[in-house]
């Protein structure tokens, strides 16, 4: 697991784009696993003004989500295909049919979406966010780590934790689809981005911790090819010293 110290979110969005670049130039038909929240922004913004500069295209690129809430279509501002289009789609060269978020057709049977994407060649580069308690896309505490895309309950913790981005609470989905532990496992290459204290105690269990399912990210330990971007404060409670970038 490599581990990068960055400064501010800004410098997380460098690096992580840095990244991808290399994945998307090297091969143009690359599949790309995304990620919501607010950890990514910065990564899209600079894909974005790369794409601008004609660094990069997204021309012949797929992309999957990682996880969707249930109950909301894609023109609620909350939804993550919403997010999506607002925050990267909409404003690079992307084909929209080329990006994939699971959804309400694939409740009945949310493994076809894992079907899709090894169908697709499997995906090269997957970008992942970190839930407080240790959720990666949204696969809570206990979830097994051999799970495939599934319908999940969300823990009051994380609709706690997602209450900023909505009205109030009682307006937060309780369920969502997400991509499984195993799905994300899958993946060939992964790129975490953390930053702040509220992250740190997951961020130990993720790079220092016991593997255990109490703590989802701790999986990522068994994964050959993982770099985690945190900032200070996320990195606060390793115990190892780690170089800044
Ligand atoms: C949600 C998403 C996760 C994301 C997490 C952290 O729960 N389902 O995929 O990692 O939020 O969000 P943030 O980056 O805003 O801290």
């Amino acid at each position: 697991m490599k581990i990068i110290k960055v400064k501010n979110n800004l410098e997380a969005g460098q690096y992580a784009a840095a990244m991808i670049k290399k994945v998307i130039n090297a091969n143009p038909k690359s599949v790309l696993g995304l990620a919501t929240g607010s950890s990514p922004v910065t990564t899209y913004q600079t894909l974005i003004l790369m794409n601008q500069a004609n660094e990069i295209s997204f021309k012949t690129i797929t992309t999957f989500n990682l996880d969707e809430y249930l109950g909301l279509d894609s023109a609620n501002e909350q939804s993550y295909r919403y997010f999506m289009n607002n925050q990267l789609f909409n404003h690079v060269d992307i084909d929209l049919n080329n990006t994939f978020i699971p959804d309400n057709e694939d409740v009945l049977n949310p493994h076809k979406y894992d079907d899709l994407i090894a169908k697709k060649g499997g995906i090269d580069l997957q970008l992942l966010g970190l839930g407080i308690n240790g959720h990666i896309g949204f696969n809570e505490p206990g979830t097994s780590f051999e799970s495939l895309t599934s319908i999940v309950d969300l823990t009051e913790s994380t609709i706690e934790a997602n209450t900023r981005f909505f009205a109030d609470k009682s307006q937060v989905p309780t369920k969502a689809i997400s991509m499984g532990l195993k799905s994300i496992m899958n993946a060939k290459q992964i790129l975490l981005i953390a930053k702040g204290e509220n992250k740190a105690e997951a961020i130990f269990h993720l790079v220092e911790g016991k593997i255990t399912s109490k703590w989802p990210c701790s999986i990522l330990q068994n994964h050959a090819n993982v770099t985690v971007i945190i900032d200070e404060a996320a990195a606060s409670k390793l115990q190892e010293n780690y170089d800044s970038k």
